[in-house]
């Protein structure tokens, strides 16, 4: 299933597009577990980099990982610390396990390193406040890998919004996932992940719309969390349910600012299909959005816009739109990224916007752990 996922998102390059391959790249992975894979097919297909380094905590896997790909000429090291103090280079892909977020990214922030960062941004507000601070001091491009960001039809619901089509948006419900799916990997265990399904998929989901509405500030969050399933021997198939300690289920009630309420679920597990598809609300339509599993940087099915015109209730269909060009979504993410790097930026996918994103999720875990609903309070950057 894993390399299926994977040549979703990875596919050749258009050789025909104009890059400037006079420059090159020098790049660094940290972390080569499963995502760095479609990391290194990503940046073999761009003419202007060479990866020289990469770096694993398990002794021989980052040798392993590179020999995989046939990719000669890179220096291995241990951790994030002597990759980044024994190289020369332009950008780092971090793509570390959650806990494991923070950390390397503001080390190489820090030593002058521009950062793609796997999502979710961390675990914690705090951590993303701290990496967000590395990133001001560095004046280094930091970018967050939500590569749904480049699908054509994650960009129309954007557009849909912006184009004024909704009116003022007041109400928005969100969220995906599926009845059963449980990752069997560092993602379920709260020392490597931190956070389950949320950080996982509900990234996505909230990256989703409060893109499309232009990321306003979270004020305040009434959330719930629990891992029935997860911790069940009933359920467990492929994952180890004694390992199991963060969450399958979320839901959350959140206030925006702006008046708009967002209502949102997330699953790993569950007794049902679907938790509903996303709908956007506005004084002149409403936007639906067929349920997705969220990971797959697409929408379940073409769109619907409900209005009135003329006195009649009418639905208009949004035909699925197909993406241009030969580059994958993830080959978007990383061009993206590399492209920000060698102008100075702005981030493709700036922390600015994701830190809101980071404090929903933040937001979701205290409250349920409280019972009750909370503020969210973002500090000074
Ligand atoms: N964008 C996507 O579609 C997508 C898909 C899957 C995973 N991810 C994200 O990618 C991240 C990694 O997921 P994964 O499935 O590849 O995890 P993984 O556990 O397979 O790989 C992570 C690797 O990082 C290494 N590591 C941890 N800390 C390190 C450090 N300080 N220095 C060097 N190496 C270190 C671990 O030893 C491990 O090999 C997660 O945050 C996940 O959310 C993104």
């Amino acid at each position: 299933m894993a390399d299926e996922v994977l040549s979703q998102f990875t596919q050749q390059v258009d050789t025909e597009a104009k890059v400037d391959t006079s420059k090159k790249l020098k790049v660094g992975i940290i972390g080569t577990g499963w995502i760095a894979e479609s990391h290194i097919q990503s940046y073999k297909n761009m003419p202007d980099v060479e990866v020289v380094a990469a770096a694993d905590l398990i002794p021989g896997k980052a040798e392993a990982f590179m020999k995989k790909f046939g990719v000669e000429g890179v220096r291995f090291y241990p951790s994030h610390k002597e990759l980044i103090d024994n190289e020369e280079l332009d950008a780092v892909s971090v793509c570390t396990y959650n806990r494991q977020h923070a950390a390397p990214t503001i080390y190489a922030l820090e030593h002058g390193v521009n950062v793609l960062l796997e999502k979710p941004f961390t675990v914690t507000l705090d951590e993303a406040v701290e990496v967000m601070r590395a990133e001001k001091k560095s004046g280094k491009v930091l970018s967050i890998g939500f590569q749904p960001r480049f699908d054509a039809n994650m960009q129309q619901i954007k557009k849909i919004v912006q184009s004024g089509a909704l009116g003022e948006v007041y109400y928005i419900q969100t969220g995906g996932g599926r009845r059963r799916g449980i990752p069997n990997s560092t993602f379920i265990e709260d020392k490597t992940a931190g956070v389950g399904a949320l950080g996982d998929i509900g990234c996505y989901s909230l990256d989703m719309v409060l893109n499309a509405v232009g990321y306003p500030k979270p004020l305040t969050v009434s959330g719930y969390t629990s891992n029935f399933f997860g911790t069940s021997t009933d359920y467990e198939s492929e994952y180890d349910a004694k390992r199991f300690s963060v969450d399958d289920f979320g839901a959350a009630f959140i206030r925006l600012e702006g008046g708009i309420i967002l209502d949102f679920r997330i699953s790993w597990a569950m007794h049902m299909d679907t938790p509903g598809d996303t709908i956007i609300l506005g004084k002149k339509a409403g936007l639906r959005i067929p349920s997705t599993d969220c990971w797959n940087g697409s929408v379940g099915g073409p769109m619907k816009i409900y209005t009135d015109i003329a006195g009649e209730q009418v639905e208009t269909v949004i035909p699925i739109l197909q993406n241009q060009g030969k580059m994958g979504l993830f080959d978007k993410k990383i061009r993206s990224f590399l492209d920000a790097v060698k102008t100075g930026g702005p981030s493709p996918v700036p922390s600015s916007q994701i830190i809101y994103n980071q404090a929903i999720i933040d937001g979701v875990v205290k409250s349920a752990k409280l019972g009750k609903e909370i503020d969210i309070v973002i500090p000074e950057i």
